[in-house]
């Protein structure tokens, strides 16, 4: 289902990602060692580092420098990890599974998953604002701030929560999915580009096709919801089901949202036309992301 190349880039990114940031979290122990240790058991849980492999094939295609792209990358893998944290907290949507194991509240406590979500968001940002981005990073910042703030992701996390029990409607998912997953996708596109100094007609292009991604990526996700075993899945399936969540398959039932998912990613291909065949990775990934079992 995944190309070779594909996989060989992933696992080849994946490394470099986790080396990077194991670089920028805080060393085991210290003062704050609780607090360290929390960040660090959600960091290195084993998740898909998706997000980050956007900003290194953007950055490729654009031909930046990896150097310049890893800052990005781990910055916006520290504000996914925050997000999903704080998304499984009894407050959110109470999960104790994540990335196979129990969720960072069910390990650490709540106080602690709370803090290390703000440490990781905090980190994030200290990141982009060191060398070897220094140069860049109001621009990087200015970026992860709007995918990740109240104009982006953290409006779909509210409107997630408010609209549970409301009416499903295709107005109401499409603008909570457009929100809390694919401004964060679209944003790891653009940080990308920028990081290698890209057009702003390149980095709008990139952002598009993230934004069609990842709305089909949260597809995909609410169907997998309905599909999968917490096996498969490292999480609880049913979630969405049980906390009254608008999702697609509540609103198109799970063939038309699947059909739907499919629909977006052609959209996003589209996107990548003008670039040709030093594109063929990122739309590998695109069709993974509809693909994908877990
Ligand atoms: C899960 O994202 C949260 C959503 C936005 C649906 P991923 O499926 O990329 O999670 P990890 O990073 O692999 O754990
Ligand atoms: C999560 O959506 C989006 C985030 C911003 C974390 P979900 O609540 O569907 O994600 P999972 O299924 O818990 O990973
Ligand atoms: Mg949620
Ligand atoms: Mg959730
Ligand atoms: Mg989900």
């Amino acid at each position: 289902m995944m190309p070779e190349r594909l996989a060989a880039y992933l696992a080849e990114s994946g490394r470099a990602v986790d080396a990077a940031l194991e670089r920028c979290l805080p060393a085991p122990g210290g003062p704050a060692r609780r607090l360290a240790d929390a960040m660090r058991y959600s960091v290195f849980a084993g998740g898909k580092r998706l997000r980050p492999a956007l900003v290194l094939l953007a950055s490729d295609l654009c031909h930046g420098a990896r150097e310049l792209a890893l800052p990005p990358a781990c910055a916006i893998e520290l504000v996914h990890t925050y997000s999903l944290i704080h998304d499984d907290l009894p407050a959110m949507d109470d999960d104790d599974l994540r990335r196979g194991r129990p969720s960072c509240h069910k390990a650490f406590g709540e106080a602690t998953a709370i803090l290390a979500g703000d440490a990781l968001l905090t980190l994030a940002f200290d990141v982009l604002a060191q060398p070897p981005c220094e140069q860049r990073a109001a621009a990087l910042v200015a970026e992860l701030a709007r995918g990740a703030g109240v104009g982006g992701m953290l409006a779909g996390q509210q409107a997630d929560m408010d609209l549970a029990g409301e009416e499903a409607t295709a107005e109401r998912v499409e603008f909570i999915h457009r929100h809390k997953t694919a401004a964060l996708m679209a944003t790891a596109l653009r940080l990308g580009a920028r990081a290698a100094d890209a057009a702003e007609e390149t980095v709008a292009r990139l952002g598009r096709f993230g934004e069609l991604l990842g709305v089909a990526f949260q597809i995909a996700d609410d169907a997998l919801d309905v599909e999968c075993t917490s096996e498969q899945l490292g999480k609880t399936p049913g979630k969405d089901v049980t906390g009254g969540k608008i999702t697609y398959p509540a609103v198109f039932g799970l063939a038309e949202s699947r059909r739907r998912a499919s629909a977006l990613v052609e959209q996003a291909l589209a996107e990548l036309a003008p670039f040709g065949p030093p594109a063929d990775l990122l739309r590998d990934l695109a069709h993974y992301v509809v693909a994908r079992k877990r």
